[in-house]
């Protein structure tokens, strides 16, 4: 009932755009509740239901990051694009193929291995330019924590 989490959030996973690190972590969160559930050995519709809302988290995240990317002129956005898009695929695969699935446990490292790797390492590659178009673009300035809220 006490058991740690999956995988423990901790500041170094952190980007410093607010937008994103939300939705890296509610990613991350999913994948918790998964893990929790799969050590239940709860039945497969609710493993289905957490898999489908981690597929939503995932497209709203990367129509998210894509957008800003594209905003920021990011030179390498097409290969990060091309990363997502096999990550979906993989994803929809797992959901929609459950006689060829992996074992739960298999896609539970998977999910972990990959956003964390891709959040530490391509993910990790564009901060500078968002950053950076966000001093000179004021839209941005928000995503980029400029703007903080006041302290009551
Ligand atoms: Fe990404
Ligand atoms: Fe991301």
């Amino acid at each position: 009932m006490c058991e740690p989490l999956y995988i423990r959030w901790t500041d170094c996973n952190n980007l410093g755009i607010p937008i994103l690190d939300e939705q890296h972590r509610s990613i991350v969160s999913t994948l918790n509740t998964l893990h929790h559930f799969i050590r239940l050995g709860k039945s497969e519709s609710i493993i289905d239901a957490i898999l489908n809302t981690l597929d939503q988290h995932t497209s709203i995240h990367f129509t998210t990051e894509e957008q800003l990317l594209l905003k920021s002129g990011y030179p390498d956005l097409n290969k990060h694009i091309s990363s997502h898009r096999r990550l979906l695929q993989k994803t929809n695969q797992i959901i929609c193929s459950p006689d060829g699935r992996l074992q739960e446990g298999e896609i539970l490292r998977f999910f972990k291995d990959w956003w964390l790797d891709h959040i530490h390492t391509e993910d990790r590659e564009y901060v500078p330019y968002l950053l950076e178009a966000s001093e000179q673009q004021d839209p941005l300035a928000v995503i980029a924590g400029k703007w903080s809220c006041p302290t009551w």
